[in-house]
C-alpha cells in the first residue's frame, strides 16, 4: 500500500524523532494522533530490533492500546519519574514553537504529560505551520461536564464562538470523562493573555494552547525533506 503525501511526510517526521531522540533506559512519553502513530510504531520496531529497555508512559488509552500492540512496556504514568523525551504531534505551530493541541482529543493527558517532559519533541508535516496560531484550527478546550453550558457562555464571552465537541452524533467524551469545546477565536495574538483568561473560568478543565512546551519540532517539509526547528 502506498502512502498519501501527507502520512509519508508525517511517517517521515516521526521516524527521524524516534530514531534521534530515543535511546536506551529512558522513559518515553507517546503522544497521540494520526502522526504519534508512526512514532510509536517506529519506537516499537528500535525495540524489537536493538533491545532498546524504555517504559513508556501515554498521552492516551488509544496509543497506550497502540504501544502494548508494538511491544513497547507501556506503564502507567502514577509511580513514574520525570519523563526523558516525550513524541507527540501539534494541531498548529508557530515561528516560536507555541503550539495549539486537542484536536485528537487528548489535550489534558497531553499536557501532563508535557509538564513531566525533560524533552519534547512535536513531529508535523507542514500543514501545521502557521504565522499565527487559530489561523487554521479552533482552540481545544477540555471543560467538566457539570454546567458545561454555562462554562460556554464563560468562554464566548473571551471572544470566540465555542461548539460542543461531537463524534459519530454524540457528545465526545474524553479518557478524563469530559467535554471539549472547539473555540473558534480567529487569530490569536496575545496567546499568554488568552491562556490566563481561559485558566480562571470555573469548569475549565485544560485548554489546547501548548505555551513554551516544545523543545524542538521535527517537521517536513516533503517526504524527502525535514527540517528541524528550535526554540530560540
Ligand atoms: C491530540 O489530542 C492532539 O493534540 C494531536 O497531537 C494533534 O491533534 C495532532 O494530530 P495529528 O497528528 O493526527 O494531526
Amino acid at each position: 500500500m502506498t502512502l498519501s503525501e501527507s502520512d509519508a511526510m508525517k511517517k517521515a517526521a516521526a521516524e527521524m524523532a524516534a530514531d534521534e531522540y530515543i535511546k536506551d533506559g529512558m522513559t518515553v512519553g507517546l503522544g497521540t494522533g494520526s502522526t504519534a502513530f508512526f512514532a510509536i510504531k517506529r519506537i516499537g520496531e528500535r525495540v524489537a530490533e536493538e533491545k532498546l529497555a524504555l517504559s513508556c508512559v501515554s498521552t492516551s488509552e488509544k496509543s497506550a492500546q497502540l504501544g502494548r500492540s508494538f511491544g513497547l512496556n507501556v506503564v502507567p504514568f502514577e509511580g513514574t519519574g520525570p519523563i526523558d523525551v516525550t513524541i507527540d504531534g501539534a494541531d498548529e505551530i508557530d515561528p516560536q514553537l507555541q503550539l495549539i493541541k486537542g484536536l485528537g482529543g487528548a489535550l489534558l493527558m497531553e499536557k501532563i504529560i508535557a509538564a513531566a517532559t525533560e524533552t519534547e519533541v512535536i513531529i508535523a508535516d507542514r500543514s501545521k505551520l502557521v504565522d499565527v496560531l487559530g489561523t487554521t484550527s479552533p482552540l481545544p478546550v477540555e471543560v467538566l461536564r457539570f454546567g458545561y453550558e454555562r462554562t460556554k457562555y464563560a468562554l464566548e464571552k473571551q471572544g470566540c464562538e465555542a461548539t460542543l465537541r461531537t463524534k459519530d452524533g454524540e457528545i465526545f467524551i474524553t479518557d478524563g470523562g469530559n467535554y471539549i469545546y472547539d473555540c473558534d477565536f480567529g487569530p490569536i495574538e496575545r496567546p499568554f493573555f488568552l491562556e490566563s483568561r481561559l485558566n480562571i473560568i470555573p469548569g475549565v478543565i485544560e485548554n489546547g494552547l501548548f505555551l513554551n512546551t516544545a523543545s524542538v519540532a521535527i517537521v517536513a517539509r516533503g517526504p524527502d525533506e525535514v527540517e528541524t526547528l528550535r526554540r530560540a
